[in-house]
């Protein structure tokens, strides 16, 4: 037999054995750990790289039927019940390659889907990784919060605790030592609960990494009803209401007025809130829209007050203004398609199946704050257990986000630093927030947005300067201080793709700044600097 036949028989001969290891090595292991009494194995099965793992049962509303092993890997699905009516699912990926760390997830919008996304990526780099179920299942309705307010506190809080303190118990019994270090990714819905966690369990982890995090929930949610009322909602053949083409019109007038104050004319406003948009400059009359698409008198209010900032029933601002150059589907989609309004609050707030979001108002939104349901809200910032145990937290937000307004995170980090009372330098020692330009909610948009946190990361990302998760192992394991993140734009948005363009993203208060000589594809063309 030729030498470079009998090698490659030997290879696969090895590789056998070590699939052979490794499936018994998981089926074993499972058969043998052990939990509290409130803990159950729901089953265990190794999967071969590149393998599909089939999701049968997986509720309607996550859309999703199955996913695909990104390393060898061992499945555990597990059920903890946290109380006589309420239980998390929790589903855990623990690579052959193990790199020695943990990695806890969130969930997204009104939260009962495992982040198969982060369970993808995480396995890909070696962490042993967990998905939950915020303690149901689904990403629409209300009926398992209804009357139930243990699945309310595993939504509020709770769920993401049990995710760390089995996810450890967990990586302690199958790879026989507990991870070197313990780290959470989520974003949106999964930011609030990592802010959430690094205020109640400030232990749980090392390293948080949290995009368009949704603190100040209940306001974030309210605020989508009073917007769409101050628009003219529900009434839209009323006079102040505006088409679908006459927001599209204001969107790409705004962009053409306040494009090139950030020095580039790309499409994008690198930061919205320099925009002075004046609504009245698309009146009919002015010429700058035409007949079809021009507004009238009504409307052009209208579009005063969608860009108003959100006050409580004393009149107090609680809640930023809606970004200028932003989709604005929140106005012409979000009150009929944005159904996360109407369920929590027929679920969580009202307890009533009945209840419609039409005449929405700050009432509502206040009286919302005043149940909150599981503490879900996190308007309080007190980070100072998660400051004095050395944690380390990125955030990072879209300047183009159409869920959570970018400015959210802005106030979010200035309340935290007058809470602990920290310089800025003393801030940037564990809390670092980066506003990625053009970056719809959580992934996506024109920008340079990809930083790593969506699904498998192409090889080309696999570094600390252009994926946030390894730069924040890199903070809390090396002390590599995350200076700026490269952001990666691909073509469709398909990592298979060729890279369209790179830019170098900024440490708050920071901007990246074009050199005025460079390729502005190139992110070397882009300094980080204070803003002018
Ligand atoms: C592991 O368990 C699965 C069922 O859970 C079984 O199909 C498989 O044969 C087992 N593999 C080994 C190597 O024991
Ligand atoms: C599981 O436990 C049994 C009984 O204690 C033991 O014989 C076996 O070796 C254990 N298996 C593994 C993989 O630890
Ligand atoms: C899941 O499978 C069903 C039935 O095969 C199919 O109709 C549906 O489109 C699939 N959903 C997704 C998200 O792939
Ligand atoms: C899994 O397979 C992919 C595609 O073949 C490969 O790039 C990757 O290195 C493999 N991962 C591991 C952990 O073997
Ligand atoms: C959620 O779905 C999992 C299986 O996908 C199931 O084991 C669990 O009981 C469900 N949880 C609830 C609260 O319905
Ligand atoms: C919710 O409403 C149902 C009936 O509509 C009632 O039986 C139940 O007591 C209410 N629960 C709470 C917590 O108010
Ligand atoms: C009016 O402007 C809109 C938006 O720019 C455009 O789509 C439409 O074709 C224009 N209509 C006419 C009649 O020029
Ligand atoms: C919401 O309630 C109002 C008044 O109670 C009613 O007129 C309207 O039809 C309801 N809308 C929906 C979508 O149920
Ligand atoms: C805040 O910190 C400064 C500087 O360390 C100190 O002078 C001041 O008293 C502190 N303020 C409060 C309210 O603790
Ligand atoms: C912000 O930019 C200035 C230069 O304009 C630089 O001195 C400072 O170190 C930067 N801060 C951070 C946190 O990167």
């Amino acid at each position: 037999m030729p030498f470079r036949t009998s090698h490659a028989v030997a290879l696969a001969l090895c590789w056998l054995i070590n699939q052979a290891a490794s499936y018994s090595t998981c089926n074993n292991t499972a058969s043998n750990l052990s939990f509290n009494s409130d803990t159950t194995v729901l089953s265990t099965a190794f999967y071969p790289n590149g393998s599909t793992i089939e999701l049968p049962g997986t509720v309607a509303s996550c859309a999703i039927n199955s996913t695909t092993a990104t390393g060898d890997l061992c499945r555990i699905t597990l059920s903890v019940q946290t109380s006589c009516m309420s239980s998390i699912f929790l589903e855990a990926w623990l690579p052959a390659n193990w790199n020695g760390r943990f990695l806890a997830s969130g969930t997204g919008g009104i939260g009962g889907c495992v982040d198969y996304s982060v369970l993808q990526s995480g396995v890909q780099q070696g962490f042993a990784t967990l998905g939950q179920n915020a303690g149901h299942n689904g990403s629409s309705g209300f009926e398992f919060f209804l009357n139930n307010r243990e699945s309310l506190i595993d939504f509020g809080y709770r769920s993401t605790h049990i995710e760390a303190v089995v996810g450890k118990q967990l990586v302690q019994q199958y790879y026989g030592k507990p991870a070197s270090k313990n780290y959470y990714m989520g974003c949106s819905t999964g930011g609030r609960q990592g802010f959430k966690t690094a205020m109640t369990y400030p232990e749980d982890f090392d390293g948080i990494l949290v995009g368009a995090a949704g603190v100040d929930w209940l306001r974030v949610v309210s605020s989508k009803g009073i917007l769409a009322n101050r628009i003219g909602w529900p009434d839209v053949t009323g006079p102040a209401y505006l088409r679908n083409e006459q927001w599209a019109a204001v969107l790409a007038e705004q962009i053409r007025q306040c494009d090139g104050l950030d020095g580039v004319v790309d499409g994008i406003l690198d930061d919205p809130t320099k925009c002075g948009f004046n609504p009245e400059s698309c009146a009919c009359g002015t010429a700058v829209l035409n007949d079809s698409v021009c507004l009238n008198p009504y409307q052009v209010n209208s579009v005063r007050k969608a860009y108003l900032p959100i006050a409580d029933t004393k009149g107090d601002v609680v809640y930023p203004a809606w970004d200028y150059g932003v989709a604005t589907d929140v106005f012409s989609r979000y009150p009929t398609a944005y159904t996360i309004l109407l369920d929590y609050f027929r679920g969580a707030i009202y307890n009533n199946s009945e209840w419609n979001s039409t005449d929405f108002t700050a009432i509502d939104m206040d009286f919302a704050l005043k149940v909150n349901p599981g503490s879900v809200n996190t308007a309080e910032s007190d980070l100072s257990a998660f400051y004095s145990r050395g944690g380390k937290l990125i955030a990072y937000h879209g300047r183009n986000d159409n869920s959570v307004t970018s400015r959210n995170s802005e106030n979010f980090f200035n309340s935290v630093q007058r809470t602990l009372n920290l310089t800025l330098s003393q801030m940037h020692t564990f809390y670092r927030l980066f506003f990625i330009p053009g970056m719809h909610h959580c992934t996506g948009g024109p920008g340079a947005w990809d930083i790593g946190q969506d699904g498998p990361v192409p090889g080309e990302m696999l570094t600390k300067e252009s994926n946030a998760l390894m730069s924040l192992v890199e903070w809390v394991e090396s002390e590599v201080t995350p200076e700026s993140l490269i952001g990666t734009k691909y073509e469709d948005d398909d990592h298979a793709l060729p890279i369209l363009g790179q830019r170098a993203h900024c440490v708050y208060p920071n901007v990246s700044v074009w050199d005025k000589t460079g390729d502005t594809k190139l992110a070397s063309s882009w300094n980080c600097q204070l803003p002018s």
